[in-house]
């Protein structure tokens, strides 16, 4: 597999894998939040306000095209129910954060023509295909390379060696993007920026896909594009047919886009955790039985998004509060997945829990379509980790780790600057 993810990932230390560089361009604060969310755990599960008015943080979605009130949801309960109900909760918030950039995709998609839009790829993302499939052919061969690497050494930064190249290389990859023009394309789909970067960046995006799409109706090969070019797509009347370039580029646009960053900084503050709590990452190491629910644990306790939107489409009362249709109500999960009713002492991250659902993943119709992905990649990623990193540990010598990004979205570590003794592939 080629090389050249990793080293553009460290040539490019600055600009594309650095999440208070990512915070600062979109005007986020990169406070910690869960001494804030904390005051919020006891009150009631409704509260009408702005989530960061009620923390006390500057605010990180633009609300200047919020016309109605706003309202955060904040118990597990609370949050579940909104997640369920789409014809009362919508996702046409996303008409705001995502189209300008992406385009129609499944995030603003909602009812019949989203269900037909998501059931296209549906299969490609099930647990049966992401544990085999996606980690034969991309998630090992990727980690392979990279821990070689990393192996050359005795000291990394988990951060810009694995956490940032690793998602970016399995997914633009596995759909047919070569690994040398992955974070290249990335970088043309961050969502920042001003509108003449935005369209210089989607007219390059464009001509990378276009050219694969192309290439892939003539001769099909086994990756996610020639999947998706000979796909059906269900029609309204029942009828199928397959999908434009145009659908097809937009949904690859979407998956890169939503594949890349959120895994990069997930995995990024697992290792984290598991470095500041010495007595998990041993056990792990010495039960890998563990280390699905240490996953499950890690994403429940420190997910990187801790608040997603939603439009509120009719007048409803809701946990008894009244809202009325084109109110915005954000759903938080860093609250919910923290609910002292769902689980005991949930402020501590505890890998012995038995694995429980949450919310970092979403839920309901819009629930996280890559999540099986993700999490095999975290796994094959963690267990080389433990395999090839012997005696690991943080670098006495190195700034030590933080957290950054923005304080609700986009959170994951700076850095991961550790050293350890380099073993070879067991
Ligand atoms: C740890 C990594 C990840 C996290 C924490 C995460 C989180 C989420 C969340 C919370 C949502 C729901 C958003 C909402 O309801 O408004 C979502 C949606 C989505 N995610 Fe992920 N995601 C991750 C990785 C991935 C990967 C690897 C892919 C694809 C390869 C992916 C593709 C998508 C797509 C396409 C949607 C939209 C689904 C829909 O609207 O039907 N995500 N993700």
């Amino acid at each position: 597999m080629d090389t050249a993810t990793v080293n553009l990932a460290e040539k490019d230390r600055g600009g594309l894998f650095n999440p208070d560089e990512e915070a600062a361009a979109a005007g986020w604060g990169t406070a910690d939040p869960y001494p804030l969310l904390q005051k919020l755990h006891d009150g009631p599960p409704v509260v009408k306000g702005v989530l960061e008015d009620l923390m006390g943080i500057a605010r990180q979605y633009n609300t200047d095209h919020w016309t109605g009130d706003v309202y955060s949801i904040l118990s597990f309960e609370a949050v579940n129910k909104a997640f369920m109900d789409a014809e009362t909760f919508s996702n046409r918030v996303y008409e705001k954060l995502s189209k300008p950039a992406l385009g129609d995709t499944l995030l603003n998609l909602d009812g019949g023509e989203h269900k037909r839009m998501r059931n296209v790829s549906k299969p490609w993302f099930k647990p049966s295909f992401t544990d085999g499939w996606w980690t034969d052919q991309w998630i090992v061969d990727a980690v392979d390379e990279i821990f070689d690497r990393i192996c050359e050494k005795d000291h990394a930064d988990l951060n810009l060696e694995l956490c940032a190249p690793l998602p970016m290389s399995v997914v633009s990859t596995g759909f047919g993007i070569p690994a040398k023009e992955a974070l290249e394309f990335r970088k043309a789909l961050l969502l920042h920026g001003s509108p003449e970067e935005m369209a210089k960046g989607h007219a390059y995006a464009t001509s990378v896909l276009t050219r694969l799409i192309e290439e892939r109706r003539a001769d099909p090969k086994d990756d996610l594009i020639s999947r998706f070019v000979h796909a059906d797509l269900e029609l309204e009347d029942g009828g199928k047919r397959n999908m434009t370039n145009e659908e097809v580029m937009r949904y690859c646009n979407l998956i890169i886009h939503a594949g890349g960053g959120t895994t990069w900084r997930q995995l990024g503050i697992t290792i984290m955790s598991l470095l500041n709590h010495p007595e998990q990452l041993e056990a792990l190491r010495q039960d890998r039985s563990l280390m699905r629910q240490a996953i499950q644990e890690v994403t429940r306790w420190y997910p990187t998004d801790t608040a997603f939107l939603r439009y509120v489409e009719k007048d409803t009362v809701f946990e008894g509060v009244e809202m009325k249709a084109g109110d915005v109500a954000m759903l938080c999960l860093g609250t919910a997945n923290r609910d002292r009713k769902q689980w005991e002492n949930p402020d501590e991250l505890n890998i012995h829990r038995p694995a429980k659902r949450h919310f970092a993943f979403g839920a309901g119709v819009h629930a996280c379509l890559g999540q099986h992905l993700s999490r095999q990649e975290m796994e094959v990623a963690l267990g080389a980790m433990l395999d090839r990193l012997g005696d690991l540990r943080w670098d006495p010598d190195a700034r030590p780790a933080r957290m950054g990004g923005g304080t609700l979205i986009g959170r994951g570590p700076e850095s991961l600057p550790v050293r350890f003794t380099p073993l070879p592939k067991k």
